[in-house]
């Protein structure tokens, strides 16, 4: 028995990555598990996203846990698709506890390049698409007087980098909507809170167009060759940290205890945080 069994948890961006490492780690504890992916490429986004495959692999990851698990195809951007999700789970799986707006996306342009197209997406989906999750979810939880919700920011919401405009103002955006949204909850007995990863081994950064776009010197670019440019973004030397990582964080925030904790965000980001104003 733990303090979260029986719980139920959404999970944005569920298919791969951290959003499977928070699922299955949620799961151990006895939590029932709903993903939400689009499952679908973003076409001004310059990898892939997860497939339908990845999608039945982390619900079977969940199941072989021993509970309950839902999946949902939809994209985060929608809304009205998270407020029927958000019923259909509550139908099926029971009332949402416990949210993770994790899905997001990253992409590379300077200011003078970058198309407005690729700057929506960005920012509809990393930072309109946590506001619709904490939307969908919110109301429930204030009814029922008992959530965590969880907002996944980033270094890149606390720093900056060149080519980076559109990624770094969702990610400073999820740390301004948390705290606000903390606010209109902190009397419900609802905590929301933000992590913020430094690089983490996902596709996300460890993919082809990422190899290419950090070692234009070299034909054909490993993650071997990428790692110390990653590594000079990090205080540790370390390039990438594992997704579990960055799972401990969350289950500290949503778990028994964490409960006076709200409006904060945890770095997980091997010591970049020593190089932030505050
Ligand atoms: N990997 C890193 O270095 C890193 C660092 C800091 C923050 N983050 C953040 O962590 C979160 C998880 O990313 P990850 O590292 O696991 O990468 P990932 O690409 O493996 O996972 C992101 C998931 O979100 C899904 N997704 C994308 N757009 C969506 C949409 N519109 N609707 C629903 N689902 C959508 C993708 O299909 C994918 O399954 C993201 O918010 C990302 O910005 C990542």
């Amino acid at each position: 028995m733990t303090g979260l069994e029986g719980r139920v948890a959404l999970i944005t961006g569920g298919a791969r990555g951290q959003g499977r490492s928070h699922a299955v780690a949620l799961a151990r504890r006895g939590v029932a598990v709903a993903l939400v992916d689009r499952c679908a490429d973003v076409a001004t986004i310059a990898y892939p996203m997860a497939s339908v495959a990845d999608l039945a692999a982390t619900q079977a990851l969940v199941e072989a846990e021993g509970v309950r698990c839902t999946t949902h195809q939809a994209d985060v951007r929608d809304l009205d698709a998270l407020h029927a999700i958000v019923a259909d789970v509550t139908a099926e799986l029971g009332s949402v506890d416990i949210a993770i707006a994790n899905a997001g996306v990253s992409g590379m342009g300077l200011i003078y390049e970058q198309s407005a197209g690729a700057w929506s997406d960005i920012v509809d989906i990393n930072l309109t698409g946590t506001f619709n999750t904490m939307r969908a979810v919110a109301p429930g939880m204030r009814d029922r007087r008992w959530g965590r919700i969880v907002a996944v920011s980033s270094m890149m919401g606390r720093a900056s980098n060149p080519t980076l405009a559109a990624y770094c103002a969702s990610k400073w955006g999820v740390i301004g909507l948390v705290k606000a949204v903390s606010q209109d909850l902190a009397h419900v007995g609802v905590t929301v809170n933000a992590v913020a990863p430094g690089n983490i081994a996902t596709p996300m950064v460890l993919n082809d167009n990422m190899f290419h776009t950090m070692r234009p010197d070299l034909e054909n670019p490993t993650a071997d060759d990428l790692a110390p440019v990653l590594a000079g973004l990090h205080l540790q030397p370390v390039p990438w940290l594992e997704p579990e990582e960055v799972t401990r964080a969350v289950l500290y925030l949503v778990d028994e205890g964490a409960e006076h904790i709200t409006g904060t965000v945890m770095d997980v980001s091997a010591g970049a945080s020593a190089r932030f104003t505050a």
